[in-house]
């Protein structure tokens, strides 16, 4: 068995229609995976039933052993599955340091917190300059940053990130996708990132999936991935 497994899920949001249909992939504890794959296919509705906001209709969702499917989203996050949100994921009129408070609601991350914020004020200095102004107060990026360090103030055992370069210049996603890297090395747990753009997923994880129209239509390795025209064209095909 493996540290996370996503067996043959399927779920969706209205009766009439599955958007996921039958997708499986798994994690182990140093794996770094990427779930690629043009808007629309389904890569924010897999993320939403690993949370817990959209219950699955058949398959399973394990982590450790245990069914995260059959449980509620605040007992997922108690066993430290964390997840950096599409969208939002940061209280505008707080400080910064307060969004980065009110994530240690867990034990584990209670008692890291200070070594955990160090961490994400070593990571994104900028936060650390701004730490007392109200995070609607930050850029599209920065408040990322934020999203980003919300997550590691959680003390995640398996981090996921769904497309985080939405919105972002690429530069700047770049950027995020350099510190990413770093702060993955240092955290040393398994890490799952969903993103549209094929290229800074892949650089960033050593597997990939594609996913089109809510099935997985090619895997691979991410360095054969990167060379594939089959992945390219699976890709424009979305
Ligand atoms: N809350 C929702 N209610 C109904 N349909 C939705 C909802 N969210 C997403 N969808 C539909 O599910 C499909 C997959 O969306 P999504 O998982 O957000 O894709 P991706 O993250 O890959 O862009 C799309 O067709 C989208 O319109
Ligand atoms: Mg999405």
């Amino acid at each position: 068995m493996s540290y996370f497994e996503y067996n043959d899920v399927v779920a969706g949001y209205t009766k009439e229609m599955d958007i996921i249909q039958g997708i499986s992939f798994s994690l182990e504890k140093n794996s770094r995976i990427a779930l690629i794959g043009a808007n629309g296919g389904g890569k924010s509705t897999i993320m939403k039933t690993i949370s817990g906001i959209l219950p699955i209709r058949s398959g399973s969702i394990m982590f450790q052993g245990e069914k995260l499917s059959t449980l509620r989203p605040h007992e997922i996050v108690a066993r430290g599955v964390i997840q950096v949100p599409e969208e939002g994921g940061t209280f505008p009129s707080l400080s910064i340091e307060e969004n980065l408070d009110i994530s240690c609601s867990r034990k584990e991350a209670k008692e890291h917190s200070r070594q955990n914020k160090e961490l994400v004020f070593e990571l994104f200095p900028v936060l650390k300059e701004k730490a007392r102004q109200a995070a609607g107060s930050l850029s599209g990026g920065q408040r990322k940053m934020l999203s980003i360090g919300k997550a590691i103030m959680a003390q995640p055992e398996i981090l996921l990130l769904d497309d985080i370069s939405m919105g972002l210049a690429p530069k700047v996603v770049e950027d995020l996708y350099h510190t990413l890297k770093n702060l993955v090395d240092q955290l040393d747990k398994p890490v799952l990132v969903v993103e549209q753009i094929m290229e800074v997923a892949l650089q960033f994880a050593d597997y990939g999936h594609v996913i089109q129209q809510g099935r997985i239509v090619l895997s691979g390795k991410s360095e054969d991935l990167l060379e594939s025209e089959e992945a390219r064209q699976s890709y424009i095909g979305g």
